[in-house]
């Protein structure tokens, strides 16, 4: 059985209060038991991760290395500047996909850039928590196809 781990960044633990009318009133923990459910429908093992701090998703996505089969992140703001993060990614050399609940192109200029991007399978943006699961089924289907 496959195994993706599904990373959240700085400030996602508090969706549901965030700013609903950006991100939706859906919390983290719905959030990742529909990613859950929809992983058990495709035959995928889950794990899930959030941190505000980026030291230790870092660390996680290390301890992925060669053990996990893909990662699914939504970065939150780290998106717009962390090499560090990009680098880890890079790193261990697994399928990234990049998913974001709002569209960040069509938000302020500064989120419109992704660091992660260049280095992702592909980005996921605006479709609210429906990202990560659409997400879940791209990076399924990526693997799929070898
Ligand atoms: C976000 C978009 C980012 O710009 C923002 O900093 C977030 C959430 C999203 O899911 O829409 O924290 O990644």
């Amino acid at each position: 059985m496959r195994t993706i781990i599904v990373l959240n960044g700085p400030n996602l633990n508090m969706l549901g209060i965030r700013e609903p009318g950006i991100y939706g009133s859906d919390t983290l923990a719905a959030i990742e038991e529909r990613v859950r459910q929809l992983g058990e429908e495709l035959g995928l093992a889950i794990e899930f991760f959030q941190s505000n701090h980026e030291g230790a998703v870092i660390d996680r996505i290390h301890e992925a290395f060669g053990r996990a089969d893909g990662i699914l992140i939504n970065p939150g703001a780290w998106t717009h500047y962390s090499y560090a993060l990009r680098d880890a990614l890079s790193t261990v050399a697994l399928p990234v996909v990049e998913v974001h609940l709002s569209n960040i192109h069509k938000r302020e200029a500064f989120r419109h850039h992704s660091v992660i991007a260049p280095i992702a399978v592909g980005q996921i943006a605006g479709f609210g928590a429906d990202s990560y699961l659409l997400g879940l089924r791209a990076l399924a289907a990526h693997l799929e196809r070898g």
